[in-house]
Parts: structure tokens; C-alpha cells; sequence
């Protein structure tokens, strides 16, 4: 089975980013970030509330841009890189798993996971079905494919949202507080589940979190604070 590896697939040197708030005013919320993460790690990102996590995971994920230093992703360097082609990465190589599940309310499980196989890029009717209902039975979830979110748990939805994020089998997923809605004995399996697709297929997890016994569940926690890796 894949292990971690020595090879670097996310690194960022002297990464700087700043809000604007009108004219004379921003937050500068990283400050020189410097980050190696090997492939296959499972690590977290852990740091005070405003210390900069989702603003590096964002950063990390192609969602926003910086305003100096360098991002590599598995390869890419996406520091300048265009919109489509950032697109492209994000559908292809990145997965993303939010605090609050960001499921299609009025699409069932599987529409939501199939949703993500066409982002990615064009894919025929019953490929696309067959590839979600897969990453719906990896998260142990096939018996859900046609109920609502709303017909789900929080437990229940957060899964459906961990299929929707490996569909395409991304090398990387991002997690910004992905058991920060979900009770200590939920928070546990969702975390049981991301470490056992870790093992299995190789994928980096990157997921931030206050919760010191998810930190203590990775094989390395990444400090930030006041927008530096510390
Ligand atoms: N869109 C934005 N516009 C302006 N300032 C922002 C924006 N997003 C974040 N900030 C500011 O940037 C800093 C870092 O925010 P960020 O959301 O990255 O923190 P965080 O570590 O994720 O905090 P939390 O644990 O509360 O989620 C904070 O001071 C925040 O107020
Ligand atoms: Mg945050």
C-alpha cells in the first residue's frame, strides 16, 4: 500500500496575503508562509481563531490567489497561473470538505456526488453515475444515494461530502473543520474514515481543526499563528 513519501506535493515559500478593506485598510492574514507536505501525509493544521488556517487552506486549494511568494501543487506551480487552468487543478487534483457539509439541499446524495464528477470534466451519463455511486460505497453510504441532505445526519452528510470530494480521486483533499458540526463520537469515525482512505489510496489529507484529539489522530500537527507556520 502507497506510504508517505519523502516527495514534497504541496510546498509554499515566503507566502504573504493581505484583505483589502477599502483604501488605507487590510488584515494581512499570512505572513510568510513557509510549508512542506510530503504525499500521502495526514496532517493538521491547527492554530488560534483569525490565525490564517482557512485563509492558508484556501490558498493551498487554488481558491484565492497570494499576494507574494511562491504555491506548488502536486507539480503545478499555481502561483500565476489562469483562472481555467486553476479550474482545471482544482476539479482534477484537490478535494475540499467544509465544517458545514456545503451539500445542494435540493439534490440527493448521489446527484451531489455526481455534481463534482462533471465539474471535473466530461465524463458519459452512466460513467459518471457509476464512479458516484463507488465513492458513495467507500464511505459507506450506498444505501443513502437517493436521500435529500436534509433526510441525512450530520454524520450522514459530512460522508456524502468526503465521497463528493474523492470522486475524481484527487491527490490532495483539504479540510477546513470537517468534525467542527458533529458530536466526539461522529467526529471520531469521520476521522477513522479520512485515515483509512489515507492508508488505502495514498491521498494527502490536510484538515484543520481545534480539536486537539483529532490533532493527536495525524502524523503531524502544522502550528500557525498570527499567520505563520510555527
Ligand atoms: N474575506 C475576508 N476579508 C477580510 N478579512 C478576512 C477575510 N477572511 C478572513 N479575514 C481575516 O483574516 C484573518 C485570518 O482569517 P482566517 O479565516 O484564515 O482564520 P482562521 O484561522 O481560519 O480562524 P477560525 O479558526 O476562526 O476559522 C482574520 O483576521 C480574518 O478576520
Ligand atoms: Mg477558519
Amino acid at each position: 500500500m502507497p506510504k508517505t513519501t519523502k516527495k514534497p506535493i504541496i510546498s509554499t515559500k515566503d507566502v504573504h496575503k493581505k484583505y483589502h478593506l477599502g483604501r488605507n485598510n487590510f488584515v494581512h492574514a499570512l505572513r510568510g508562509v513557509d510549508l512542506e507536505i510530503n504525499e500521502g501525509e495526514f496532517v493538521a493544521l491547527m492554530g488560534p481563531s483569525g490565525s490564517g488556517k482557512s485563509t492558508l487552506l484556501h490558498v493551498l486549494g487554488c481558491l484565492d490567489g497570494v499576494d507574494s511568494g511562491t504555491v506548488n501543487i502536486n507539480g503545478y506551480n499555481v502561483t500565476n497561473m489562469s483562472g481555467s487552468r486553476l479550474t482545471k487543478i482544482r476539479a482534477t487534483q484537490l478535494g475540499f470538505v467544509f465544517q458545514g457539509f456545503n451539500l445542494v439541499p435540493i439534490l440527493t446524495a448521489l446527484e451531489n456526488v455526481i455534481l463534482a464528477v462533471e465539474y471535473a470534466g466530461k465524463v458519459g451519463r452512466r460513467e459518471k453515475v457509476k464512479l458516484s455511486r463507488e465513492a458513495l460505497e467507500r464511505v459507506g453510504l450506498a444505501d443513502r444515494a437517493r436521500h435529500r441532505p436534509s433526510e441525512l445526519s450530520g454524520g450522514e452528510q459530512q460522508r456524502v461530502a468526503i465521497a463528493r470530494s474523492l470522486v475524481n480521486n484527487p491527490r490532495i483533499i483539504l479540510a477546513d473543520e470537517p468534525t467542527g458540526n458533529l458530536d466526539s463520537k461522529t467526529s471520531d469515525e469521520i476521522i477513522s474514515m479520512m485515515r483509512e482512505l489515507n492508508k488505502t489510496t495514498g491521498q494527502t489529507f490536510i484538515i484543520v481543526t481545534h480539536d486537539t484529539d483529532v490533532g493527536k489522530r495525524c502524523d503531524r500537527i502544522i502550528h500557525i499563528k498570527d499567520g505563520m507556520v510555527i
